[in-house]
């Protein structure tokens, strides 16, 4: 199946999307969230940012969006220094954000319009579309997310899934090149999250560049190609194919996306890695 939306980018094959040199990112004077870390995102790759409660990963994919800026170190995006100045300049920001669509762990930070329908509107209409243009893009991605019966809801109504679609719909219409998510499995059931699965893959298979920030192992195994995996002292562990993550048993142990847990049998003890999943639930007796 083809996506309504084609990239229509004209960057040069060797250009990486992201290269990151040294960055390092703190808030404040002493809080380290980032130290040193180094890699490249190429066009089209599908990348997981993995690691513990804390380790930085909504913090790096906030500085890959340009709504934080590193603190050290060099990025640059699309060939170029993403700096506060290059960002300065209201078309420069503007131009940066039409390529870069960013979807907040949190809908409600995302959602301000007090339609669905206004709130997917609001890209477009600031891209210079005629009214009738908009309204076919609406259509289309509304049918793309099956958001179609939500169109004249209000976003502060909805279901956290539902507002997830609407958030998706809201930067998919702009038609970005890369597509920054944070936790975006977090609030779907199975059934949407299988969605997600699909069209992402889908957004993918048109060149997209899709990073993703999770420590939701499932959706790693079934979205990424390849998984940069932060430690819980704010650095880079590994940086590796998302299939050998079922390798790593003892590294997804030390940077604490899994954790041996311990069984009792009678008087035999045994013990197996457990993920740290939101269905995964301890019984204490
Ligand atoms: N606005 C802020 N001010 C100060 N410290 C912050 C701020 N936001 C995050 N931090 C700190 O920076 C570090 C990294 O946070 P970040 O939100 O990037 O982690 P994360 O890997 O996304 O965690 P989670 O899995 O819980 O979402 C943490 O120690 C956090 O307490
Ligand atoms: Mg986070």
């Amino acid at each position: 199946m083809v996506s309504p939306l084609p990239d229509t980018s004209t960057r040069k094959a060797n250009t990486p999307v992201y290269q990151l040199d040294r960055l390092g990112f703190q808030y404040g004077e002493d809080k380290p969230a980032l130290i040193d870390i180094s890699f490249r995102i190429e066009p089209g790759e599908r990348v997981a940012l993995m690691g513990a409660n804390g380790c930085g990963k909504s913090t790096l994919l906030k500085i890959l969006g340009g709504l934080q800026f590193a603190t050290s170190g060099r990025i640059e995006a699309f060939g170029k220094c993403l700096e506060p100045a290059a960002l300065e300049k209201e078309q420069d920001s503007y131009a940066f954000r039409r390529r870069v669509g960013f979807i907040f762990q949190n809908s409600d930070a995302q959602l301000f319009s007090s339609s669905v329908e206004e709130e997917i509107a609001f890209g477009p209409l600031h891209m210079g579309l005629s009214k009738n243009e908009v309204k076919q893009r609406i259509a289309d991605i509304a049918q793309f997310t099956q958001i179609e019966h939500l169109l004249q809801r209000a976003p502060f109504q909805l279901s956290g899934g539902e507002k997830k679609r609407v958030s998706l719909a809201s930067v998919l219409v702009c038609n970005p090149d890369v597509l920054l998510m944070d936790e975006p499995s977090a609030a779907l059931d199975p059934r949407a999250q299988t969605w997600l699965i699909n069209l992402l893959r889908q957004l993918s298979s048109t060149g997209k560049t899709i990073v993703i920030a999770t420590h939701d192992l499932d959706t790693v195994a079934e979205v990424a190609q390849r998984a940069l995996i932060f430690r819980e002292n704010h650095t880079l562990a590994a940086d590796i194919p998302a299939y050998s993550l079922k390798d790593e048993i003892p590294l997804l142990i030390d940077v604490n996306l899994i954790h041996e847990h311990v069984h009792y049998h009678g008087s035999t003890a045994h013990s197996h890695p457990h993920t740290h999943d939101k269905e995964h639930q301890h019984m204490h007796e």
